[in-house]
């Protein structure tokens, strides 16, 4: 049973089947950038469905907000991105690759030389991540502004509006998904670090005095979630960041990293961001941000619990978990997605063993009846054996094969994508037994 070792047969696969394209290839690609195909797209957005209904439906204290991308230049000088939003860089003289400084090893460090052609390294700059652009159809008058490399910004900034207008008491949250974009040195290993990225963010505004109880809460909620997605909690692990490594605005920091084939890597951060996003935008705004207690009146600035997960690397670390090179009795090797079939892009497929005699008729009839609820393929083209590998590729849980004795005692066959088993039932059944096991829950 062999699992994934690096990216490269999922980069084929995912080519391959549909799921994530290089952006722009018929131009030769543009570095760092990924289209989400048919099969992608439809993985994506069950991945952003089980986190908004994790958040907005299962805690009655946590609403949605869809903030713009494009926001007041001021937020991102009170937020402090304009400043220290920067990561160090050095370029090669000779050939120009350019490179984290950080990442550099402690030889090149010290020889000032470029490890990839031997070529003078230049002294680091600090180098800001944040995407220029300009608002304005005049140039020159023209004012700069930013594509947001976050999204938390939007929520902090909309504070005020959600307290006045949702009833919202302290403890809730505030949820949102969205794009998110920074130019990163070396970005790379696929869909992990891109330029351009959708985040999936949270956050909580509590009492200062119990924020520390409330990051352990939601610490151990977003561990446990992703069970809901089929990663199994043994290729996850928290990783704290030190002193050293604390992000400007954070007080506690904690990751949950995911077992990649390149190691152990960041899934998700979790931070106690303290009271610095409302003062600092009380500061640079002059509106207050601060909360008054309905009860007894207390007027203090809420601390804030930060959960930020990237979608797209969610969507990395589903693709990762669930592919397996499965080698069968004859000596043949299947390659198999195992998704979780709440995740899974395709639900089931409808599959008639030929197109004639009528197999075809009942088929797009029972297909029209399921596809009102689930994502159904049709297939009627080649072998079945070749269609079932085709499904197990795209990781759809169910094949649904209508034969000549269907027509007579009205009854399926369901193969089931991991055992390769195949059970006979009534077609009147199979509406209730898919929907068990498959809808989102
Ligand atoms: N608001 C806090 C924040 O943005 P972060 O640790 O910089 O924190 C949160 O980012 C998450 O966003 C990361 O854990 C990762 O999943 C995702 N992410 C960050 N940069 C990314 C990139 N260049 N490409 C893909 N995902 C990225």
């Amino acid at each position: 049973m062999a699992k994934l070792e690096s990216f490269e047969k999922l980069v084929s696969l995912a080519k391959r089947r549909g799921f994530i394209f290089q952006s722009s290839e018929i131009y030769g690609g543009i570095n760092a950038c990924y289209d989400y195909g048919p099969l992608g797209v439809e993985l994506k957005l069950n991945v952003k469905q089980m986190w908004w209904n994790a958040m907005t439906r299962e805690y009655d204290n946590i609403v949605g907000l869809d903030a713009a991308i494009l926001m007041h230049p001021k937020v991102w000088e009170a937020s402090g991105h304009v400043a220290g939003f920067t990561d160090p860089l050095v370029d090669c003289k000779k050939c120009k690759s350019r490179f984290r400084e950080d990442t550099l090893s402690e030889e090149s460090m010290q020889s000032r030389l470029c490890p990839e052609c031997g070529g003078e390294l230049t002294e680091s700059r600090q180098f800001n991540l944040m995407f220029k652009t300009q608002m304005g159809a005049v140039e020159g008058t023209a004012s700069t502004i930013y594509l947001r490399p976050e999204t938390a910004q939007g929520i902090f900034v909309n504070f005020p509006n959600v307290v006045d207008t949702s009833r919202m008491q302290i403890p809730f949250g505030i949820a949102q998904i969205g794009k998110a974009f920074r130019n990163e040195i070396t970005p790379g290993n696929f869909i992990f670090r891109t330029r351009e990225f959708e985040q999936m963010e949270m956050q909580f505004f509590v009492r200062p005095e119990e924020s520390d109880a409330w990051f352990e809460t939601w610490k151990e909620r977003r561990i446990s979630f992703y069970d809901k997605v089929g990663i199994s909690q043994e290729n996850l692990h928290f990783k704290e960041h030190g002193p050293d490594e604390l992000a400007h605005y954070a007080r506690a920091a904690f990751d949950i990293e995911y077992k990649f084939p390149i190691g152990w890597s960041e899934l998700e951060g979790i931070h106690n961001r303290s009271d610095f996003d409302l003062r600092q935008h009380e500061e640079f705004s002059g509106k207050s941000m601060t909360y008054r207690d309905p009860q007894t009146n207390e007027v203090y600035t809420p601390f804030i619990i930060e959960t930020s997960a990237g979608c797209d690397r969610m969507t990395l670390a589903i693709l990762c978990e669930a592919y397996e090179e499965e080698t069968l009795d004859d000596g043949s090797v299947r390659t198999v997605m195992h998704f979780h079939p709440r995740i899974a892009p395709i639900k089931v497929a409808i599959l008639p063993l030929v197109k004639k005699g009528g197999l075809k008729e009942y088929s797009l009839e029972l297909r029209d009846k399921l596809k009102r609820q689930f994502n159904v393929f049709y297939d009627e083209k080649g072998a079945i054996g070749r269609r079932y590998r085709r499904m197990d590729e795209a990781g759809t849980p169910y094949c649904v094969t209508i034969d000549f004795d269907t027509l007579e005692d009205h009854a399926v066959t369901v193969r089931d994508r991991d055992t390769m088993e195949q059970i006979r039932l009534p077609v009147s059944d199979l509406h209730a037994w898919l929907a068990e096991r498959i809808l989102i829950s």
